[in-house]
């Protein structure tokens, strides 16, 4: 596999950015910023949790090569996601002077993406905002495709805006001190990205699984930063897993066909997610459990082959990701869960199914007994 460090595009019709995923990519943000012409005040939005190890690095290294620098951090957790901590962020940004031609820098995982993305859509009527995200999940998923918001005390993500970064820095050194669980549910996301998009992708996690005797969830998570080989292997596959949304998003921004692909596994997971309780399972955790529900979904369709069912569930257990439904969930509530999903249409649940590796159909004409059947056999 080519490890050679490639930017990747974002192309969308009325946005075009780059995005870096790279050891150590944070470093080139100063530079990046020269190039894309930006020299307003840099307003950086961190995580607290990663304030120590690259945020405040981060803003020396801005300030040494001459840019303004205004610094805040914001709780980690999703709790973050609100519309308090957004009036904290609008009275920082507005006390402090913003103007319409600063940057917000979003560092952290997707609650400070989503959050920070929310306050550069909004204030003063949109300024440019800069994804540098230090987690798994937001590097392959939330930091690209410029899906921005809070929650409602009503439900998640339920008010948000798309509003595309100027460019999008996923610096994979930080994975070292990222916690081994959400790493793992990182790699729920990046093993999707395979299964519906990108068979090469799969056969590599395949392959790195088998060296690596069927057990990259050792202790520490699969991210060992003294391995420099085992590390450039991981940055070139989530490179790739990274490239898989940057096309799915650079031909469908607003989500009117393809880009709905990236919800699989996701009608069941956010349903097990749910009825967990938020915060019980990763939402990556739930994603695997609910993408080896949609292939057995897939298999009693006769849509795809019982190889594949197995390929993946070996896959997802290689990365520490379990398949087995929490036995105390009830498939009866489950399914009336799913039937709920944001992705019904007209009252039909729009199912994602894969039908080979690096291949998914959409599918709303899936019998309920089906589903059922799939949820109790388990
Ligand atoms: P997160 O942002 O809560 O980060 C997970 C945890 O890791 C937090 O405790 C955080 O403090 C910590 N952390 C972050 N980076 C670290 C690092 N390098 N080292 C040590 N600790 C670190 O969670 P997440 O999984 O990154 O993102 C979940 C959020 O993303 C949800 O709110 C979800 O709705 C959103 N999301 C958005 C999109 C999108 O398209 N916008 C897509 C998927 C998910
Ligand atoms: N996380 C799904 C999307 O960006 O559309």
């Amino acid at each position: 596999m080519d490890n050679a460090a490639e930017t990747l595009m974002v192309t969308m019709e009325r946005a075009r950015y780059p995005v870096l995923v790279e050891a150590q990519a944070l470093t080139t943000l100063p530079e990046w910023l020269k190039n894309l012409g930006l020299r307003g005040t840099l307003w950086l939005v961190c995580d607290e949790a990663v304030a120590h190890p690259y945020g405040r690095p981060l803003v020396a290294m801005l300030r040494a090569a001459g840019f303004t620098v205004n610094f805040t951090t914001v709780p980690s957790g999703e709790a973050s996601k609100s519309s308090a901590q957004l009036g904290l962020l609008y009275d920082w940004l507005i006390s402090g002077g913003v103007e319409r031609r600063d940057t917000i820098l979003a560092l952290g995982g997707g609650v400070i993406g989503d959050l920070a993305g929310f306050a550069a859509a909004s204030v003063l009527r949109g300024i440019a905002v800069i994804q540098l995200p230090t987690t798994l999940l937001a590097m392959v998923d939330a930091a690209v495709g410029g899906k921005t918001g809070i929650n409602h005390p009503l439900g998640k993500n339920l008010i948000g805006a798309f509003h595309q970064p100027q460019l999008v820095l996923a610096d994979t050194a930080t994975l070292a001190t990222l916690a081994p669980r959400e790493l793992r549910a990182g790699w729920a996301e990046v093993i999707k990205h395979g299964v519906i998009s990108d068979a090469s992708l799969f056969a590599e996690l395949e392959a790195l699984a088998v060296e690596r005797g069927w057990n990259l969830a050792a202790p520490g998570g699969c991210w060992t930063p003294d391995d420099d080989d085992l590390t450039m292997r991981l940055t070139a596959i989530i490179r790739r897993a990274v490239a898989v949304k940057v096309g799915v998003v650079s031909r469908d921004e607003r989500e009117q066909g393809e880009r709905i692909t990236l919800n699989y596994g996701h009608t069941i997971g956010h349903a097990v997610e749910a009825l967990m309780g938020y915060g019980t399972l990763l939402h990556g955790e739930a994603v695997a459990l609910g993408m080896h529900a949609a292939a057995r979904l897939a298999l009693a369709m006769k849509l795809c082959s019982a190889d594949l069912v197995q390929r993946q569930q070996n896959v997802l257990g290689a990365y520490g990701l379990a398949t087995t439904m929490p036995p105390e969930l009830d498939p009866s509530a489950i399914l009336a869960l799913t039937l709920r999903d944001k992705k019904v249409q007209a009252r039909r649940v729009r199912w994602v199914l894969p039908t080979a590796i690096g291949h998914v159909v959409i599918r709303d004409d899936v019998p309920e007994a089906l589903v059922r059947d799939v949820l109790v056999s388990r």
